[in-house]
């Protein structure tokens, strides 16, 4: 036990050099008791994923932002590093840390079940966020709930920046035979962001009547260089008759950005690349136009939700006030990012 405690400390440590996160901070009431301090664990899958530390980041400062109103509270944070079995340990370093509430997001998403009993048989909620478990698996208890937003809406809007953009501007079809030949940079094989993104912009463009041709896709696993790589690839293969990237995420379209970048292709003579997330580098490329437009992942909204329920769940008081669909589920809206707008979304 020992040994465990030393090395979740370890990565705790780790995780403060990194300069990610959080500690020892307020929930925001005044009914706790001094000596008592509640702790509130959240492991993530993979500490380099661009979306899930800046996710993190605001919670740090959400959580901050409270910490003079009461009750005092200690969030533990761990990095699965891309390991379902050093999260299932992690969980258990968390139960022996004390934790109230764990706040899990999945490495892999089909295999929640060692998380699911351990919390169980100690009687701890789980807050599972951004890697959805299926129903059935978080109907498997009571006290498992899911923060995240709708994946088919982040297609949607995708597939309609895509319309109006072609629309707008008919010579984007470079080689005017009426349709758009698209790739498409998919996201980890499995995640439900990924197949739903993917399906359902491209499907979005079709309904709309944009007729489309698929020139390539590739899995490039939400990372910026793995799609550079990929995306050279195809560049190689299809140069010219690329008029669109479909990009399931942010880090993936600027990854698309760095092959063209590599190969000295001037702006000029790019498809129209987009993303979803709205990530610092995200806006900035949107707003300096290499990036041609993106859908907002509310990250901020994820990170209120988590630890509002959290707090709820503790003290038993606010839980009503966060409408929870079928007592289970918060979904934060996604929102369409063009240059017009996104300064906006800066520094929400
Ligand atoms: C985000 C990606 C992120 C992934 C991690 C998605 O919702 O859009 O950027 O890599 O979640 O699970």
């Amino acid at each position: 036990m020992r040994t465990r405690r030393k090395r979740g400390l370890l990565l705790l440590c780790m995780m403060l050099s990194a300069g990610m996160m959080l500690f020892c901070t307020g929930c925001g009431r005044k009914t706790q008791p001094e000596d008592e301090t509640i702790r509130i664990g959240v492991s993530i899958y993979d500490q380099y994923d661009t979306f899930l530390s800046q996710l993190m980041e605001y919670m740090n400062r959400y959580v901050a932002e409270k910490k003079n109103d009461g009750m005092q509270i200690s969030v533990l944070v761990y990095d699965a590093a891309a390991s379902q079995k050093t999260q299932n340990e992690q969980v258990q370093q968390m139960i022996e840390e004390g934790c109230r509430v764990m706040c899990i997001n999945l490495v892999d998403r089909t295999a929640p079940t060692s998380v699911i009993d351990q919390a169980r048989k100690h009687n701890i909620p789980v807050i599972f966020f951004n890697r959805e478990l299926v129903e059935e698996d978080l109907m498997q208890w009571d006290q498992l709930y899911y923060v995240g937003a709708d994946a088919f809406q982040s297609g949607i809007l995708q597939g309609e920046l895509a319309v109006s953009i072609f629309e707008e501007d008919p010579s984007l079809d470079r080689n005017g035979d009426g349709a758009v030949q698209y790739v498409v940079l998919e996201g980890e094989a499995g995640h439900q962001d990924a197949i739903i993104r993917t399906e359902y912009s491209v499907k979005t463009m079709i309904d709309k009547g944009i007729p489309v041709d698929k020139t390539g896709y590739a899995i490039a696993n939400w990372n910026r260089s793995q799609a550079q790589t990929k995306m050279s690839q195809m560049i190689d293969e299809y140069r010219e008759e690329i008029e669109l990237v479909l990009a399931n995420n942010d880090d993936m379209a600027l990854g698309a950005i760095d092959a063209y970048q590599a190969l000295d292709i001037p702006e000029k003579e790019r498809p129209v690349i987009l993303g979803i997330d709205g990530t610092d580098v995200g806006l900035e490329a949107v707003r300096t136009g290499e990036l041609a437009g993106t859908v907002y992942n509310d990250k901020e909204g994820q990170a209120r939700a988590i630890v509002d329920l959290a707090c709820a769940l503790i003290t038993g008081e606010g839980k009503e006030e966060l409408s929870l669909t079928d007592g289970k589920y918060i979904r934060l809206p996604y929102e369409l990012i063009t240059a017009e707008n996104a300064a906006q979304f800066r520094n929400r």
